[in-house]
């Protein structure tokens, strides 16, 4: 239990940090308010007094139950009673004038007035504050999570699912900061106000208070019982709601496959069995919440029942109370104290759910960075980076838990200026290649040199700086056009994104828009075909004016208009950079200075068009079957 305890403490830690001040004003204030709620209890007896003065003489003959305790005028229990009665009323003793207590009766009711306000002003600001609190560890936390995964390689999000993570950082944060939101409330609020309770309890009465503190620590015990089930029921429902959302965001994502398949039915069953799942996952841990809350009821009435006739015994026989008044008091806060104790039980198993959900939070914590830069990376300019090309000395990767390596031995220069296109069959390793030009991931072996230095030396953000990425699929965020074309360079003027536009080759269509730059690329009725998004992808790339160029052509054919428009733009873009190219146009081809043919992770050709076809070999093949005209 406490090694998972320690897991949601250490997840929190930096984010209760800062507000570590406001949780002790909050401690205080939820210390101040359940003294000032529970205290007006005290003021019971005295009220009892005033309206039933007791008989000095009856509780004379009590006297004798062997406790030490010093009669007063008014009868009654002790010290703390006689001080109790001289402050709140004024006198100790009650006098018989009808006049004289009905004024001793509206100074109680003016006591109690008064200190009902403060103990709701404290109380505003109790629960003020400590949502306040919670609320921004919450975003706190969010943020940091969210920070955390944007520094996690293309592979981890590449084989997580993205439903599960949305539900993570959504669903499991909530109810993680469920510890520190409404439960940090009770948690905080109900014991104190259970020990205020005892503490003025034991004032009254303190064998029977004993009696009372006895029983608690065996709740406590059995509620820790319950409380580690809750836990264990969380972490299954957080993980099926994650599977749930999951199987949601792809259905929407794939949106147009499943209404392709006529699928919406078998797609909608589908989610309709992992909320199945949900429901009896989330339902396990429900019983074990409905039990914990039901013992502590059943246990805290039978324990009051008890109490009740133990108590009552040792009146009756010893005169454990010797005041109506004082027995009446010491009930209101003792069945309190119960109904404390259970709001306490609650709060404790709902925490157990949060420390449920922080595990799987931890998972992600976890999570190391694959690609991290050294304390001491070298910032460097993009364009020295790239005065020298870029080099790749004896490199080979090998995908975590594959056999065989994706890339083996690879040397290759790409010189500065250069437009160097890569071939290969489907899965020879083009892709990988870019990855690690780009620092997606590091090579297993060998090494990637730039300027005259590993690629693992530079800094991320002087590396990023140095390319610019188009990638096979564009994509576009949803937002404006000129918002989408000015992510290569922020702060770049409308001008410049209209050059880029231009260059792009996508001007035009843009202008032609009834809100041009302006217009939502999410907004209906400006659905852009794939070559108008490609172009702006290019766009967004000539804008970032990164010396490299790296180019993953789309293998997806366009109309032979929207085509021409594409390889213009390309064309220009080559010109002035140095470029690599995963080429499967043949135009791009006949373009490139160099081509390397790729075949199952090596290098098996290079050379330029003409020379490869009049080879014969693994390139001219290519040609007939894959390349497209
Ligand atoms: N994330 C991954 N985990 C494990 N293996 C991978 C991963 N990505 C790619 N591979 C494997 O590495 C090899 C090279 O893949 P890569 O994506 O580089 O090929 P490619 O030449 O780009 O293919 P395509 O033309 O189809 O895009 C393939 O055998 C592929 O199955
Ligand atoms: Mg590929």
């Amino acid at each position: 239990m406490t090694a998972n305890l320690r897991t949601t403490l250490k997840l929190l830690a930096p984010h209760v940090r800062p507000y570590l001040g406001i949780l002790g004003l909050v401690l205080a204030l939820g210390a101040l308010g359940a003294s000032a709620q529970r205290g007006i209890f005290l003021l019971l007896t005295p009220t009892w007094e005033v309206l039933f003065p007791a008989d000095p003489v009856a509780l004379g003959s009590l006297g004798a139950a062997g406790q030490a305790q010093e009669l007063v005028g008014g009868g009654g229990l002790g010290a703390m009673r006689d001080g109790l009665m001289r402050a709140v009323l004024g006198a100790e003793v009650v006098p018989a004038d009808p006049d004289a207590r009905l004024a001793m009766l509206f100074r109680v009711g003016a006591l109690i007035a008064a200190i009902s306000v403060l103990a709701a002003v404290v109380h505003y600001f109790f629960l003020y504050l400590a949502r306040w609190a919670a609320l921004r560890m919450v975003v706190s936390l969010r943020v940091s999570l969210a920070r955390h995964l944007m520094g996690l390689s293309l592979r981890y999000h590449g084989e997580r699912k993205f439903g599960d993570l949305l539900s993570r950082i959504s669903a499991d944060v909530s109810t993680t900061l469920n510890i520190v939101n409404n439960t940090l409330t009770e948690l905080v609020q109900e014991p104190l106000l259970a020990v205020a309770s005892l503490a003025f309890a034991f004032l009254i009465a303190p064998e029977a208070t004993l009696l009372v503190a006895v029983g608690l620590p065996i709740l406590a015990w059995s509620i820790g019982l319950l409380a580690r089930k809750v836990r264990k029921g969380s972490v299954r429902s957080h993980t099926t709601l994650g599977a749930s959302v999951q199987a949601l965001s792809q259905m929407f994502q794939g949106v147009r496959t499943v209404k392709a398949f006529g699928a919406e039915e078998r797609e909608l069953e589908r989610y309709r069995e992992m909320n199945e799942g949900y429901v009896r996952a989330t339902m396990r841990m429900v019983r074990a919440l409905a039990f914990t809350n039901a013992w502590t009821i059943l246990y805290s009435h039978v324990g009051l029942a008890i109490l009740l006739v133990v108590v009552g015994v040792f009146t009756i026989k010893s005169g454990l109370f010797q005041h109506d008044g004082d027995m009446l008091t010491f009930f209101m806060l003792i069945s309190g104290v119960y109904s404390n104790i259970k709001r306490t039980a609650r709060a404790v198993t709902r925490a157990n759910e949060a420390v449920g959900a922080s595990q799987r939070l931890q998972e992600v914590l976890d999570e190391v960075p694959e690609i991290t830069e050294g304390s001491a990376a070298i910032a460097i300019e993009p364009g020295k980076a790239l005065q020298a090309g870029v080099e790749l000395r004896d490199v080979s990767f090998t995908y975590a838990g594959s056999a065989a390596p994706a890339l083996a031995d690879i040397n290759l220069h790409i010189k500065p200026g250069e437009t160097l296109a890569l071939v290969g069959h489907s899965g020879s390793g083009k892709s990988t290649l870019m990855d690690l030009v780009a620092r997606f991931i590091d090579p297993t072996a060998g090494s990637i040199l730039v300027g005259g230095h590993d690629l693992r030396e530079l800094s991320l953000d002087s590396w990023c700086a140095a390319y610019a990425m188009v990638g096979q699929d564009p994509f576009l965020f949803h937002t404006t056009i000129a918002e989408n074309i000015e992510y290569g360079r922020p702060g770049a003027g409308e001008a410049e994104v209209a050059a880029a536009a231009r260059m792009a080759n996508i001007h035009e269509f843009i202008a032609e828009l009834p809100e041009g730059y302006q217009t939502n690329v999410a907004d209906a009725g400006t659905r852009l075909s794939g070559g108008q998004k490609q172009r702006i992808t290019i766009a967004r790339a000539l804008l970032k004016e990164a010396p490299l160029l790296l180019l993953d052509e789309a293998t997806s054919a366009l109309d032979p208009l929207a085509e021409a428009a594409v390889q213009e733009a390309l064309e220009r873009l080559m010109a002035n950079h140095t470029v690599l190219v995963i080429a499967h146009r043949l135009s791009t081809i006949r373009n490139a200075d160099r081509i390397v043919v790729l075949e199952e992770g090596r290098i098996v050709e290079q050379g330029s068009h003409a020379d490869l076809l009049a080879r014969g070999g693994v390139y001219a093949g290519l040609q007939e079957t894959q390349l497209q005209s």
